[in-house]
């Protein structure tokens, strides 16, 4: 009786984040969350039945439509050996089916995995503000985040690994214009506790206002992933050092680590164990929590949210840098781009990079040293 299972039929709504919206924007974010729900589905379809929007844009952004086909839908293989099914197989326990990163295994997880929906991600080469390239998507898998539940997919065929990326690609664009969408139809398009008049309905179609909105938010979403690749951050040439002059950049990378301008170790501890308390929490759970004005140990102020599916929130803490793991790579043009960007969605801010030493950002240089000092750091234990 495939198919049969309710909960893989649809994809469920964002009640999430139609909460917050609601609590934001205090009006009622009900019709607005159905509506968007309704012309969502018509964009992108079911997780059995995956669409692509008809867009010159959304085309852009993925690689090739049948890997939609075949990450989605229950687990099997075609007679050619193909794998179908493929997210269900190997990202559902974790992830969820719709990407909210609430899967039944999450709960006990830290850090959670990823919520797909917001579109923002951690571990890439581009700037802080944009999407991944299918590059880190692919390198990642392959890669696992070591000292995070995420696991290596390296033994999965190569078109299994193509077809997984183009599907995060659809999850994350699927999700981000339903929150777009549903937060367009509040502000922009009279939604709330009643309907607003047909001209300003959400709809999948072009010819209304309410159709033009949902075409723009789609456009800027696939638009953003398809042209992710332009803002690579450009990574300077890493001068290899040894003896004196290695010992010399770690110890300015040292000073760089407790200075004014980057203080690492206000968050990250004076010797970079991670030994600070802290009180912060990543975008994820701030989106309904400190963010809207709730404390997440509030248990009364939660219990709508939980109910609604969000994870228990849970602070997030600067790392151990002594441990020699790093989540995103502790090489040196990985470390260049954490320092220089930040890392998106957490507390850890971006250092600027200037061309002289001003007082207010470190040069390449510096960075470089800052750099050492770190990977010396992860391996003097
Ligand atoms: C056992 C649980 C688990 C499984 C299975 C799993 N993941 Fe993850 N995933 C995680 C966790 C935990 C994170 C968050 C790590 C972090 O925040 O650093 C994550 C993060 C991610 C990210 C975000 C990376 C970033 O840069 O922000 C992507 C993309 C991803 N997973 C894709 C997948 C795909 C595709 C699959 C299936 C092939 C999968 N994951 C299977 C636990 C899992
Ligand atoms: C406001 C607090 C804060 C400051 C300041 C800060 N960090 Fe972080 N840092 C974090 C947090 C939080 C994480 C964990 C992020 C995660 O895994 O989601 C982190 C993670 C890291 C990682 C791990 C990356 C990986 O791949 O696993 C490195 C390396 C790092 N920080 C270096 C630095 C350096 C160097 C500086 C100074 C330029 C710095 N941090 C400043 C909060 C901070």
């Amino acid at each position: 009786m495939v198919g049969c299972d309710s909960r893989f039929d649809t994809f469920q709504p964002n009640e999430v984040f139609s909460l917050a919206l609601a609590k934001t924007r205090s009006t009622s974010t009900d019709l607005a969350s159905q509506d968007a729900s309704r012309v969502v589905e018509e964009l992108y379809g079911t997780p059995d039945e995956p669409l692509w929007p008809d867009l010159p844009a959304a085309k852009k952004a993925v690689s090739d439509e049948r890997n939609l086909f075949r990450s989605s839908g229950p687990v099997s293989s075609e007679k050619d050996g193909t794998h179908l099914g493929l997210f269900r197989e190997h990202c559902v326990t974790c992830h969820a089916l719709e990407g909210s990163g609430a899967g039944p295994a999450s709960a006990f997880q830290n850090p959670y995995p990823r919520d797909f929906r917001h579109g923002v991600f951690k571990w890439k080469s581009t700037k802080r503000g944009h999407k991944p390239t299918r590059r880190d998507i692919r390198e990642l898998l392959v890669r696992g985040i070591p000292g995070t539940a995420m696991p290596s997919f390296a033994l999965l065929e190569p078109e299994d690994l193509d077809a997984l990326v183009d599907y995060v690609v659809f999850l994350s664009a699927r999700g981000e214009v339903e929150r777009r969408v549903t937060a367009a139809a509040i502000d922009e398009l009279d939604y709330g506790e009643t309907s607003p008049v047909a001209e300003l309905m959400l709809s999948s179609q072009s010819g209304t206002e309410g159709g033009q909105v949902v075409q723009d938010v789609v456009g800027r979403v696939h638009t953003d992933w398809a042209e992710a690749e332009e803002h690579e951050v450009v990574v300077p040439y890493f001068p290899e050092l040894s003896g004196e002059q290695l010992a010399a950049s770690v110890t300015r990378g040292k000073a760089f680590f407790h200075g004014k301008v980057a203080n690492c170790a206000g968050c990250h501890g004076p010797a970079g164990d991670g030994s600070l308390p802290t009180l912060d929490y990543d975008d994820w759970t701030k989106e309904y929590t400190t963010r809207i004005g709730l404390t997440p140990d509030d248990r009364a102020a939660m219990k709508p949210f939980r109910d609604a599916g969000a994870l228990r929130p849970r602070t997030i803490a600067p790392r151990t840098l002594g441990d020699g793991v790093f989540h995103g790579g502790g090489d040196s043009a990985s470390l260049y781009r954490r320092i220089t960007q930040g890392i998106a969605g957490t507390p850890m801010p971006a250092v600027e990079v200037v061309s002289e030493s001003n007082g207010k950002g470190l040069t390449d240089g510096q960075i470089w040293d800052l750099v050492r000092y770190v990977q010396q750091l992860s391996t003097s234990h």
